[in-house]
């Protein structure tokens, strides 16, 4: 762990990527189903899993409750089975993934209690779990904080019950939480305001493969019927829509080509128009998407985060280096988290001319960005910082870049499969 805390990325900037990238399961995706797998003590097997910093916390998670977990990074199974035997997610695990809170909801329902360390702050604002706590409330279980834990119990016989709950806020994780809480709950649950997130979709996918009742997930209503049990299935991950823009923007920002390859083009409806937008040429076919860029300028568009179907906040980050590097003036406004603009300092010192205002960061497009040192400060703001890079004239050293093993499966190889030029240092 030491070692890759103190891993460092050193780019080479100025070549145009060019080639193919396979993209990898959605971390997004895999980290409630893998946390969905509490729900049952029968076997799941998973494909398409990323082999990512954050996939081996949730093993390590579900270790500690009882499971048996086998991973092969190669080819991305996952087997999980066995039962819980322990109901509690430590402070440990909690703070170096913050969406160990999604261990909450399975576990009141399947064990009848939980305690889960309350997730401190976070490097891109308060981020509070009221709506998952609210939600549990209305499902019967009974919680207390207590020492820096959340500590839940159905107090209906050890089981939850169906209820109505009216998400305040559109929150993704919240409604996971929730969605799989409901699954074991006696009766009717109904979420409204809920999340459209694809990845909500994919875990309600996998969910009713394990015997569940989801209907509606992809919608602002979803109807869980609660079912005595779960047993084990099969699924394979649907793809990561933030890596597979992230890829599409590191090819347009350096003026190249880039295909992404296994994708699901739906899931990408909002990023695409704004990339097109932005003058790349995108060509969309079957699981594919080409962004090209080649002998093109690139021009500034106007971005505004949004739940989905808008543009993702994950993705806000990324597009703030092409407006860097557009011909003109632009702005991105981030309306999900605050104190989420912790890249643009990093991406000034690379000689970018941004400026935060409020929630709003005015972009006024520079030629060229220069290599520098550059620290990262979350899993996106990092992959900003690797994009720039990759676009910048000269050297830059990407530091903390444990952020973007979080999220990002093989960046060294699938940026060097683009001919770009990426090495990991200590
Ligand atoms: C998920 C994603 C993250 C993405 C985010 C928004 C995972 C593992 N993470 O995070 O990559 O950036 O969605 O698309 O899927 N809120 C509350 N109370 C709550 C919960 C949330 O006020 O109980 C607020 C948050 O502070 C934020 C907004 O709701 O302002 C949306 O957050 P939410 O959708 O919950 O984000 P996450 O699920 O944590």
């Amino acid at each position: 762990m030491t070692g890759l805390k103190t891993a460092k990325f050193k780019i080479v900037g100025g070549k145009a990527l060019d080639g193919e990238v396979v993209i990898s399961g959605a971390k997004n995706a895999a980290l409630p189903i893998l946390l969905s797998t509490i729900l049952t003590d029968e076997k799941v097997c998973l494909k398409n899993v990323p082999d990512l910093a954050d996939v081996k916390t949730s093993f390590k998670l579900l270790q500690d409750l009882g499971k048996k977990c086998s991973f092969e990074a190669e080819t991305g199974v996952a087997v999980i089975e066995g039962g819980v035997t322990s109901h509690v997610a430590s402070y440990e695990l909690v703070k170096t993934m913050r969406a160990s809170i999604m261990a909450l909801g399975p576990l009141v329902a399947y064990a009848g209690s939980a305690e889960v360390s309350l997730p401190g702050g976070c490097a891109i604002g308060a981020r509070p779990v009221d709506l998952h706590i609210k939600g549990l409330k209305e499902m019967g279980a009974q919680i207390n904080l207590d020492d820096g834990y959340i500590k839940a119990n159905a107090i209906g016989a050890g089981r939850l019950h169906g209820g109505h709950i009216i998400m305040d806020k559109v929150s993704v994780t919240g409604t996971e939480n929730l969605m799989m809480a409901a699954c074991l709950a006696d009766g009717t649950t109904v979420i409204d305001n809920a999340a459209l997130e694809p990845e909500v979709e994919d875990l309600a996918k996998c969910l009713n493969k394990m015997g569940a009742n989801v209907k509606g997930a992809g919608t602002s209503r979803i109807e869980i019927e609660g079912v005595e049990k779960l047993h084990g299935c099969d699924h394979s991950v649907v793809a990561d829509r933030i890596e597979a823009g992230t890829y599409l923007i590191a090819g347009i920002a350096t003026g190249g080509i880039v295909t992404c390859c296994n994708t699901l083009p739906s899931t990408l409806d909002a990023v695409l128009q704004k990339l097109r937008e932005a003058n790349a040429l995108i060509t969309v076919d079957g699981t594919s998407i080409t962004a090209d860029m080649r002998n093109r300028q690139i021009k500034p568009v106007t971005v505004v985060t949004a739940p989905h179907p808008g543009f993702p906040t994950d993705m806000q980050a990324q597009i703030t280096v092409l407006n860097a590097l557009a011909s003109g003036v632009s702005s991105v406004t981030e309306t999900i988290f605050e104190n989420r603009f912790m890249h643009i300092a990093e991406l000034i010192r690379m000689g970018a001319k941004l400026e935060i205002k409020g929630n709003t960061v005015i972009c006024e497009g520079v030629t060229r960005l220069k290599g520098a040192q550059v620290m990262s400060s979350d899993l996106r703001a990092s992959a900003s910082l690797v994009i720039a890079g990759l676009a910048a004239e000269g050297t830059t050293i990407v530091d903390r870049i444990y952020h973007m093993d979080r999220g990002y499966e093989h960046i060294e190889k699938k940026v060097r499969g683009l001919g770009g030029e990426i090495e990991r240092i200590y």
